[in-house]
């Protein structure tokens, strides 16, 4: 009998669940009797409780007001175990006794600040990332925030675009996983466990593609790529059990996607069945006048309630609009019910009606906030996330015998720039610039010397002349350049990508004097470097890291961590290559610049290549990939290819390598990308030792969009490549599906 206990309990947990969520649904039956129209509305309005002009929310009269006559059903921007409670205790002063929820954009790390989201896709470590995620939420949870507007799941190919640093990347596949292990991480065990937030997919849907990489642009797209390369990390996100969803800003195909029921109602709570509930982007409802869609607010929070938009973040549409629409009959009560239901749901979810404090509570933020293993995890995840971009002349690992070392550059000291756009409670004690992080590490052994040289974003080079002395002092130079915290983020495009300033001028001087040198590139999104690329013999692209980021740095330049991150976005030579991505279709020209075809797919002054290829990142170690072998070369379409390799660490040091699993469909009914990635291991080898790597490619994989948007592989050839990054396949071989 014993073998039958683990099913039984299984089935006990999923009808425990069940009997849970009709429960809940009496209880939401039972709420919504009660309450009148206004109500029910306030439960769809939200507030940002932010310090104004007259202090902090509980200052001001008018937000109170609203909150005592049942006007609000959330607030963003209030944090803190007190602060929390002392407005809900307003909220519990209303008729309903509805408690709020309190949003806040935790985006990388509460108070201890994680690496920023695009730095942690490069550790393509899902486990490592879903922690932080689960880190974060326990900061979050204690200080008394229910709701964090994460994780941004927008693909995005275009580095001018500033919020590329938000998300996981231009790759669907990776980014579906980072999706999944994000929204798992700060949902835990579920909601209603004191260390759960709820989760908020956002910005639905499209929002990565903007025009010209111009924050808040138009989206134009075809239903295809949508459907393949924008949509799949939202179900990802739907799968792995997101409580929420933001739409966008943007247009998609001419519709606002705050007003658009195709993505909301059709695909979202349509076809995908979501249960949760959506909340419009910061004052989108009510940008749908400026976008020339609405006329008024009163038109605006129609098209948005009935487009499946249910809760509105700071327009102020729904109020006092949603009210005039019912009493008109242009809005029937059956949508705002819905709406609410969703809502409430969410609030009996979390455990709020039985305790509106109970996420309040000083005694455990002392203990869950800024605790030693957080600020571990931070550290780990930002030694992952660091990419090696060059390593010539075996110039790193930095030797424990150096004299003295010279750190150079304007981020050498920079404390505010690590903690990236989005960081939200860091507080100024204990951030690790590089300079500590170094200082940290090597105490009294080596000298370490610094000078700035320059600024970040301007021209003077009067800092020049003492940066070259004292590297002259130095046996090693490391130097900090990129990008200020706000240079990357939300409405922070750059048409100019490339390191800003005379940065890239100090690099050319610094190398001149024939030290070693070693660049460190701090910044929010791939930029451009290609000198530095060029010459200098060794290059990491350490992103903004967190409140760890200097020990993160001192540990991988003296090899205590072996780096191991690839990127995951292509890094162009020049701005006008993009949007380049790695998984492009082919065109029916050569994309050679060679003399004898005219007529070529080709730039005349520059490659097509990228400066460096997504998937790309080096070790200081060496792998080989030898012995492939596919268990079959034909498969039905109900059967799987077992394909494996022998990876080896061919090096001095023990260390991590990505395996990166691509397909290419050769012929289809629909033109395929040249590769796709479909599959991916991190893999840990000791130096000299070799292991065995086993993939399954079923249907599944080989499955895209037909010209019906249908779901399916088609029979044909297919080429499977086995490589460390886009552009460095190791192994290959083609099959069949019959
Ligand atoms: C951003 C969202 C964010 C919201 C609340 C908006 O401007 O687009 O991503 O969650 O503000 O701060």
């Amino acid at each position: 009998m014993k073998r039958y206990l683990p099913l039984a309990l299984i089935l006990g947990i999923s009808l425990s669940a069940s009997a849970q969520d009709k429960k809940i649904e009496k209880k939401i039956d039972s709420v919504l009797k009660l309450m009148t129209l206004d109500e029910k509305i306030g439960q769809l309005n939200q507030y940002t409780g932010d310090r104004d002009a007259t202090g902090p929310i509980t200052n001001n009269p008018n937000k109170l007001k609203d909150i005592r006559d049942g006007k609000l059903g959330s607030m963003l921007n209030v944090r803190g175990a007190k602060e929390t409670r002392e407005v809900q205790e307003v909220a519990m002063q209303s008729r309903m006794k509805i408690p709020l929820i309190f949003g806040l954009d935790v985006i990388h790390g509460y108070r201890v600040t994680f690496p920023i989201p695009l730095a942690e896709a490069a550790s393509w470590d899902l486990a490592e990332i879903e922690n932080g995620a689960r880190v974060a939420a326990r900061e979050t949870a204690a200080s008394g925030v229910h709701w964090t507007f994460a994780p941004m799941v927008d693909i995005a190919r275009d580095p001018r675009w500033g919020r590329v640093m938000e998300g996981a990347g231009e790759d669907t596949y990776l980014g579906s996983k980072i999706a999944f292990a994000r929204v798992k991480g700060f949902q835990g065990k579920g909601l209603g466990n004191l260390d759960a937030v709820m989760a908020c997919a956002k910005h639905f849907a499209a929002y990565g593609a903007a025009i010209a990489g111009r924050d808040y642009n138009a989206v134009d797209m075809s239903e295809h790529t949508l459907w393949e390369t924008y949509l799949p990390p939202f179900k990802a996100a739907v799968d792995a059990g997101a409580a929420t969803f933001m739409n966008s800003f943007n247009t998609l195909n001419g519709i606002p996607a705050t007003g658009s029921r195709y993505l909301q109602r059709d695909i979202l709570k349509g076809q995908w069945k979501y249960q949760g509930f959506v909340v419009s982007d910061w004052g989108s409802i009510g940008e749908m006048i400026a976008h020339g869609y609405a006329k008024d607010k009163e038109q605006a929070a129609e098209l948005a309630i009935k487009a499946g938009s249910d809760m509105d973040m700071e327009s102020r549409s729904y109020l006092p609009g949603l009210a005039k629409l019912v009493a008109d009959k242009k809005v029937p009560i059956a949508l705002i019910d819905d709406a609410v239901r969703r809502v409430l749901r969410k609030k009996f979810e979390l455990g709020l009606f039985d305790d509106p404090y109970r996420f309040s509570d000083v005694a455990r933020q002392e203990k869950e906030i800024n605790s030693a293993e957080n600020r571990k995890a931070s550290l780990t995840m930002a030694e992952k996330s660091i990419v090696l971009l060059k390593n010539e002349k075996e110039i790193l690992p930095l030797s424990k015998n150096l004299k003295k070392i010279a750190v150079i550059g304007p981020l050498g000291k920079s404390e505010k720039d690590m903690q990236g756009f989005w960081s939200i409670a860091w507080e100024k004690d204990n951030l690790i610039s590089l300079y500590q992080g170094l200082k940290n590490k090597v105490g009294n052994q080596t000298e370490l010397l610094y000078a700035k040289g320059c600024e970040l974003a301007d021209s003077s080079k009067a800092g020049f002349a003492e940066a070259v002395a004292v590297a002259k002092q130095a046996d090693v130079v490391v130097m900090a350049v990129g990008e200020a915290f706000d240079m990357s983020g939300e409405a922070k495009s750059r048409a100019n990508i490339h390191i800003p300033g005379v940065q890239e001028d100090l690099i050319k001087a610094i190398q001149a004097t024939g030290k070693p040198v070693v660049v460190l590139v701090m910044a929010g999104r791939p930029l451009i470097f290609n000198w530095t690329a060029d010459n200098v013999s060794a290059i990491m692209y350490t992103w903004w890291l967190g409140s760890e980021a200097g020990n993160a740095m001192a540990n991988v330049l003296y090899g205590n961590y072996n780096p191991s991150g690839k990127l995951p976005m292509t890094f162009p030579r020049d701005e006008g290559q993009i949007p380049l991505y790695y998984n492009y279709l082919s065109t029916g020209r050569p994309a050679k610049n060679d003399k004898d075809t005219r007529y070529r797919s080709a730039y005349l002054d520059m490659p097509n290549s990228p400066k460096f290829a997504f998937g790309y990142g080096l070790s200081y170690t060496t792998f080989d990939y030898t012995d492939l072998a596919v268990s079959k070369t034909q498969i039905k379409p109900d059967e799987k290819i077992t394909v494996s390799f022998t990876l080896k660490n061919t090096g001095k040091y023990a260390g991590e390598e990505v395996v990166q699993l691509y397909l290419q469909d050769k012929f289809a009914s629909v033109v395929r990308p040249v590769k796709e990635l479909k599959d991916f291991q991190k893999v840990m080898l000791k130096a000299g030792e070799s292991k065995t790597i086993t993939f399954t490619i079923d249907k599944e994989k080989l499955s895209f969009y037909n010209q019906q948007l249908k779901w399916g592989a088609e029979a044909g050839d297919f080429k499977l490549m086995i490589g460390t990054a886009s552009n460095n396949i190791k192994l290959e071989k083609d099959f069949t599906l019959l």
